[in-house]
């Protein structure tokens, strides 16, 4: 199943310390219609070319690199500019960093990869957010930075499946929606608080889908990717 932009519905998150295992799951990931996700934890430890040897084992992969940029605006372009050279299918930076920065950010992305902006991360609940200064009434703030990143050129939000349905409702069907804490019906939690299924998440408009333990840590990571895809 793929989505209109012809991107793969799921990315799955590749969170391991092994970049062997990470080859392995990565392949099998690909076999079964699915981009991946490489995160902080993979880049600091194997790089930009540890993500190149994914790519090179797995050519046709989509692969999401989340590494959330935050800084100002020159140093945040011209990591983009650095990174977007392996022509990823998405990249991300924090919406907090402005307008300027989200700005710069697109114009030094490649035109094949998408950007994304994470609005507030989902760890942060109304008293961490009071803690850091910021007004504590998360879902106008979520809506505030979506239509913040729309208003920057970029090309959508990470966001919680709660967001969905507002954040679809002010920026339209033209803004991709990017959602982790999603969990098949019946699938261990894990430390995801609130879940969603993934056809309960696509109903309520989301574009993608990042799902990793329940797929990474099945016996069989393919056939438990293209289970879940059965669903949709
Ligand atoms: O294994 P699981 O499906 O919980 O993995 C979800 C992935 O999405 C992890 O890489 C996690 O860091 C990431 N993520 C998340 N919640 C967010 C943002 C990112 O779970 N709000």
């Amino acid at each position: 199943m793929k989505q209109p932009n012809n991107l793969p519905v799921i990315f799955c998150a590749i969170d391991t310390p092994d970049l062997n295992r990470a080859i392995e799951l990565s392949k099998s990931i690909s076999s079964a219609g699915c981009g991946i996700k490489l995160g902080l934890e993979f880049f600091n430890a194997f790089g930009k070319s540890g993500i190149q040897e994914i790519m090179d084992a797995c050519p046709d992969i989509p692969v999401f690199i989340d590494l959330k940029y935050h800084d100002i605006p020159n140093t945040v372009a011209g990591a983009v500019h650095a990174i977007s050279s392996l022509k990823p299918a998405y990249l991300n930076v924090h919406a907090s960093g402005g307008l300027d920065m989200m700005r710069a950010a697109k114009e030094a992305c490649a035109p094949e990869t998408k950007l994304l902006a994470v609005t507030l991360l989902t760890s942060l609940d109304e008293h961490a957010i009071e803690e850091v200064g910021y007004k504590p009434d998360i879902n106008k703030r979520v809506i505030q930075m979506a239509e913040l990143a729309q208003r920057g050129g970029l090309d959508g939000v990470v966001c919680s499946s709660h967001e969905i349905e507002a954040i679809r409702n002010v920026c339209g069907d033209d803004f991709a929606l990017m959602v982790p804490g999603i969990r098949p019906a019946g699938a261990a939690s894990g430390d995801q608080k609130r879940i969603m299924t993934p056809q309960e998440a696509l109903n309520k408009g989301a574009t993608h889908l990042v799902i990793g333990r329940p797929i990474t840590g099945a016996d069989d990571p393919a056939q438990a990717a293209q289970n879940i895809l059965s669903t949709l």
